[in-house]
Formats: structure tokens, sequence, C-alpha cells
């Protein structure tokens, strides 16, 4: 990581929340349950989403321009709630960065680690993501002795978006992705994309009870809090009213996002502003 410049970053300052689009609202969801005193400005990518089938390159650009916009609103800390992000540019930004950086990989990683009893651990997330094989490092870097199986499900971003969390075609796809998972005996699976938990009970019925599924927006807000409370960051007070405690911006039209927010987010997202990232 680079230099933290702890001047930078006030108690009350808002989080930094951002993702290719739509599905990082599970990891801020996630923050909102676990520190509800903390501010949130997410920005979510709808114009260039996907970015589990572009290069590290294009993903890299992307996620330095956002965290520009987002250091716009003097955010204490961000969090790369997009896997394909972390796992293409974490480093990239923390070596760019002066407030700290935290992304989803390496937190799930860890929970897979701790919950699996067989050494057995299967990864499902884009494209882009098991290219990276940053899973596997974050989980070897902890653990040796494990076996990771990685699995590319490229169909299971569109069938989220398209609202199908619970449909015979999705179960379709699923059994094709996971049989493979299923036969090698894993008894731990990492939902290594941002919209894998929202159809996490049609995954659980198909891989079978046994196994765990591993949320990495959980952990990463679990860290999230950890890392504030241990450089006192911690916002102590709850924001008042009219403080503008969540803040949604878009890179495309609002709507389609705020419709898909409020059907995930119970914490009322009233509106999102559409901002030209390309021009930060
Ligand atoms: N947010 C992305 C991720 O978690 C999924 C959607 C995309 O491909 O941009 O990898």
């Amino acid at each position: 990581m680079g230099q933290i410049n702890r001047e930078l970053m006030r108690r009350d300052a808002p989080i930094g929340v951002f993702d290719s689009g739509v599905g990082g609202l599970t990891v801020a969801r996630e923050i909102m349950r676990q520190i509800p005193n903390e501010k949130i400005i997410y920005f979510g990518d709808t114009a260039r989403v996907p970015y589990g089938s572009k290069s590290r390159e294009t993903v890299t650009r992307y996620a330095e321009q956002i965290v520009r916009f987002l250091r716009s609103f003097q955010v204490k800390t961000i969090v790369v709630a997009c896997n394909t992000a972390s796992a293409y540019a974490i480093h990239k930004l923390e070596q760019e960065t002066d407030i700290p950086i935290i992304g989803v990989v390496k937190p799930g990683a860890r929970t897979a680690i701790n919950a699996t009893r067989n050494g057995r651990i299967g990864v499902i997330a884009t494209e882009a993501t098991i290219s990276s094989q940053m899973y596997t490092r974050y989980i070897r870097e902890l653990n040796d002795g494990v076996t990771i199986y990685e699995k590319a499900c490229p169909l299971f971003v569109p069938l989220v978006e398209e609202g199908l969390w619970e449909d015979p075609v999705t179960d379709e796809i699923a059994r094709r992705y996971l049989t493979e998972l299923i036969d090698i005996g894993i008894d731990t699976l990492i939902l290594g994309c941002t919209h894998y938990p929202l159809i996490r009970s049609t995954l659980g019925r198909i891989i079978g009870k046994d196994v765990t599924l591993v949320n990495p927006a959980y952990e990463t807000a679990l860290e999230l809090r950890q890392m504030l409370s241990d450089n006192d960051m911690l916002n102590q007070d709850p924001p008042g009213l009219g403080s503008n405690k969540y803040q949604f911006y878009v890179s495309d039209k609002a709507e389609k996002f705020v419709r898909f927010a409020n059907s995930i987010i119970k914490y009322g997202i009233l509106s999102a502003k559409t901002v030209n990232i390309e021009e930060v």
C-alpha cells in the first residue's frame, strides 16, 4: 500500500464505494447494515458495464477515473466493491492513492479459508476475475495446502440484471456451471462477483446444503469497520437529517439503476445523478 496520509481522513467524511454498475450495491448494503453511522458516496459505472469481459488496462483506467471522482468528495477511504476491478486494479490504486483502499477479493479469500473443512474451495466469478487468478493468489498466501477450483460464469450477470433470480433458465445455467465443482467435491464456494449473492438461493439449492457459500461483501464490510476502528476513523454520531447520508452517482441514465437499487436496498434510494466520468 502507498503512504497513507491521515490528515486527509476525517471521521465524518463519507466512504467512497464503486462498482461497474448495480452489483456493488450488495457491498454498499452490507456497509449500511454493519456501520450505519457512515455516509456513503456510491458510483456505478453503468455506461461501461460489464467490466468482467474487459482487459486489465481498460478496467484499471476506469477505476482510476472513478477514484478521482470519489476523491472530489473528500472520502476517507474507498471500497472497490467490484470483484473484477479489485482483481485487476487494486495494487495500482493502492500505490497511487494516499487514503486506504479496500477491495473485495482478499476478504473473500480469508472467509473461504476459515470456512473450508476438506480444503477444496471453488471460486465462481467473471472471466476477468478468473483470468487474474487473484483469488487463488490470496488463498495460497493464507494457506498453501488447499486446492482451488476456479470457474468463470459469464451468463450469471445478465441473468441477474434481467431479474431472473428465481427462474428455470437460471437453474439450468447454474447446473451447467456448477456440475464440475460438485463432482470435484468442493465444500466452500466463493461468490466472486457482486451479482452472485442475489442468486444465492438458486446457487445454494443446486450446489447442495453441504457447501458453504461465501459472500465477500459481508467480510469486506467487516474489514472496513475494523480498519476504520483501528485508525480511530469510525463516524461516532449518526449523520443528521438532510445530510445526504447516501448519495448515488452513475455514468448512464439513472432510472434503471434507481429501480434496481430500490429492489435490493431498503434504505430508500430516492435518486441517482448521472455524471460524465470520462471527463473527470
Ligand atoms: N461487478 C462485476 C464483478 O464483481 C460484475 C459485473 C461486470 O462484469 O462488470 O466482477
